[in-house]
Order: C-alpha cells, then structure tokens, then sequence
C-alpha cells in the first residue's frame, strides 16, 4: 500500500537516492550528455539541493513498505517535481503523488496546475487530466538543446461554478 506523507528532514537521504536512480534512468532514456547528467545527479538531486527546495516548496514522499519510492514537490501553482523510483513505475505510485499535488495546489486556491517536462513523460501527465499548453526551451543552464512541455490542468472550483452562474444571471 502507498502512503503518501509530507517530506521530513530524516527523508532528504532517501530522497536525494530517489531523484539520482530516476536522473541516471532519464539519462540514458533520453541520451543526456555527460554534463547534463553530471548536472542531475550532483547538483539537482544531491541532499544540499533537496534539503534547500523542500524549505521553500511542499515536498511530499510516497512509501511503500516503509520505503521511499516516490516524490513530488510543489511550489505555488506548479508540480516542480514527480519521480518514482524506477523499478517502481506503473504500479500507481505517480498517479497518487500527483492526486496529492493537485489536491494541495486545489486547497491553496488555486484553479489551475502546471508544470514543465520531457516530451517522453506527457502520456502520463495527459492520463491525470493535463494537456499541452506549450513548449519552450530552457535560456541557461545545460539543458538550452532540449524542448521543456509545458503542460497545464484547470481545477474546476468555486470560479468555475460562478463563471457559469454568470452567464445566466440573474437566478
Ligand atoms: C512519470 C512517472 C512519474 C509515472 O509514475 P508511475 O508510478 O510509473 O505512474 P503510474 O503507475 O501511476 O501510471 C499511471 C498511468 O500512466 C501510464 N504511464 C506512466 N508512465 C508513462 C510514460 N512514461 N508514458 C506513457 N504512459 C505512462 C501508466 O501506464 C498508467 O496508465 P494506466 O493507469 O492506464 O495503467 C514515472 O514514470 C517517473 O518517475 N518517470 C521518471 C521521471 C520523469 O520522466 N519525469 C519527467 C521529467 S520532468
């Protein structure tokens, strides 16, 4: 069974290991140049990293068994992170990280989600409701050669309900 629970600082370790098995499997999937790698795995996943983000973002982790498969981080109306360990993949452990991302995003009030990824990934994300909303590519950094997907998600909420009480005003 999956539990889904906020990240602790005990966690930053096991997260960081997380990050760096999906970094090294993303990186031979999408044929990552060594300093692309080098980047992921030393800087993006390293425990100084982790520890620094999940004081700024919402850092959720997915167990199972007692043990770390999965993260999901979110600042503001953005799912920044989504890695699941990958000899875990497809057993449903992302589609819970993301239900809890995007019900944290829906209480802080949110009516939309977004987040940016590898074009690999938007099968998945489009399974969860996104859809594309662009492309771009990064402007520094050593990712400048690489498409971003820009994928969004409207949450329907109390704007949506007026924007349609609206139109056949009044009642
Ligand atoms: C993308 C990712 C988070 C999905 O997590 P997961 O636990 O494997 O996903 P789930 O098991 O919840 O799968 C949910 C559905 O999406 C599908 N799916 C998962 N990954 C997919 C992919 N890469 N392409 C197409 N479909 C995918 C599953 O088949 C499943 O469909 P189903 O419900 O019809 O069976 C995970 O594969 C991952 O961490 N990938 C590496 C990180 C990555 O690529 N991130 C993007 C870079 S920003």
């Amino acid at each position: 069974m999956v539990q889904i629970r906020r990240m602790e600082n005990e966690d930053a370790a096991a997260v960081s290991e997380v990050l760096c098995s999906c970094y090294r499997w993303l990186a031979e999937r999408e044929r990552y140049t060594p300093e692309q790698a080098a980047f992921l795995l030393q800087k993006r996943g390293s425990e100084e990293t982790v520890r620094a983000e999940s004081r700024e973002e919402l850092y959720l982790v997915a167990c199972v068994d007692g043990t770390l498969a999965g993260m999901v981080s979110v600042g503001g109306s953005e799912v920044t992170k989504l890695y699941v360990e990958p000899s875990r993949h497809g057993q449903g452990i992302g589609s819970e990280l993301f239900a809890a991302a995007e019900s944290a995003i829906r209480e802080a009030g949110s009516d939309r989600m977004l987040l940016g990824t590898t074009p690999g990934t938007v099968p998945f994300y489009e399974s969860m409701g996104m859809a594309v909303a662009g492309r771009r590519r990064p402007t520094g950094g050593p990712f400048t050669d690489r498409d971003v997907v820009i994928m969004e998600k409207r949450l329907s909420g109390a704007g949506v309900l007026l924007t349609e009480s609206a139109d056949e005003w009044p009642r």
